[in-house]
Order: C-alpha cells, then sequence, then structure tokens
C-alpha cells in the first residue's frame, strides 16, 4: 500500500529505477499526497524535476518545474511524449545518479500529454531545459537512467563513480 508520507529519494542501483513504471489507474488522496512529496523532494534536492521510480513508486508520474520552484510545480501522470526539433547535446545530472554528469542527447523540443491531479488530460510544448527535463523524466518511467544514454567512452570515465554508488548502496551509512 502506497504510504506516501514515506518515500525518499532513491539512488542508483535501487532495483525501482531500473524497471517499467506501472500507469495510475485511479487519481485518489494517496496519488495528490504522493504529488505533494515529490514536489517536496525535488525542491529539496534542487532538481528541476523527479520522477516516480526516484520517490521509490513504480508509478507512471513525474513532477517538473522549470526553475525548480514549489510555485511553478506541475504533475503529470501517465504521461505520452513527443519528442522534436534537432538533436542537442547537452549535460545532464540526475538527483538519483549524485556526481556523475554527462553529455546526452535529446530532442531540442517535445510535447508532452498527461493527466492532471484533477483527472483532465492536457498538452503542454516545451523546448530547452524542460524539454530536456521531460525526456529524462520519462526516461525514469521507462526505467532508464541517463547511464544507460552514455556512449562506450562515458561509460568508462562513469565506472568509479558508479562503483561508489553501489558501495554506498548496499552500505548505507547513518
Ligand atoms: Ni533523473
Amino acid at each position: 500500500m502506497l504510504d506516501p508520507e514515506k518515500c525518499c529519494m532513491t539512488r542508483f542501483p535501487a532495483p525501482v529505477l531500473a524497471e517499467k513504471a506501472k500507469p495510475i489507474e485511479t487519481i485518489d488522496d494517496s496519488i495528490r499526497r504522493l504529488a505533494a512529496k515529490m514536489i517536496d523532494l525535488m525542491v529539496e534536492f534542487k532538481g528541476v524535476g523527479l520522477a516516480g521510480p526516484q520517490a521509490g513508486v513504480d508509478l507512471r508520474i513525474f513532477v517538473a518545474s522549470p526553475d525548480g520552484t514549489r510555485e511553478n510545480a506541475r504533475v503529470y501522470i501517465n504521461p505520452e511524449i513527443e519528442p522534436t526539433g534537432p538533436l542537442q547535446s547537452v549535460e545532464e545530472g540526475c538527483l538519483s545518479l549524485p556526481g556523475l554528469y554527462a553529455k546526452i542527447r535529446r530532442s531540442s523540443q517535445c510535447t508532452v500529454t498527461a493527466t492532471d491531479l484533477d483527472g483532465n488530460r492536457f498538452t503542454e510544448t516545451a523546448e530547452g531545459l524542460l524539454a530536456r527535463a521531460y525526456q529524462h523524466e520519462f526516461d525514469h518511467l521507462e526505467g532508464k537512467l541517463i547511464k544507460d544514454r552514455f556512449s562506450r567512452i562515458q561509460q568508462i570515465a562513469a565506472r568509479h563513480r558508479l562503483r561508489e554508488l553501489m558501495e554506498d548502496y548496499e552500505t548505507p551509512s547513518s
């Protein structure tokens, strides 16, 4: 049973980050509380987006805010995404892969269609950083992390940091 208050930031190699998340069938109070908790985590960890699996929940929901503020945060449930525009290679990080940054090729624009917390379907078109954030968060719902998009050379460069994260995961401090 979903307990949004217990959700916390989930880091690689937590298995939920590698799974395909499941559609949300009913938008009830637990989903509204989950969305609020995810916005809290995004703001606390200074991200511009956060996906369900990053809060430890295998559901198709992400939150995003173009400037990382709570005021501009929006909730995207069961999103569909259509990347458009030319590919651009821009440096990216991920709250679930702290300390790892690499240039990732993504479309410079995209259209997202999703359901909001009132159950209404809406469509949004974005470009630049926000378009990138949508594609990054959608990847999370497919069980895909930036490391899965690394080139062979980027994989080699990331090996040490990935090993550290695996060791931290096995022997949590605190
Ligand atoms: Ni991420």
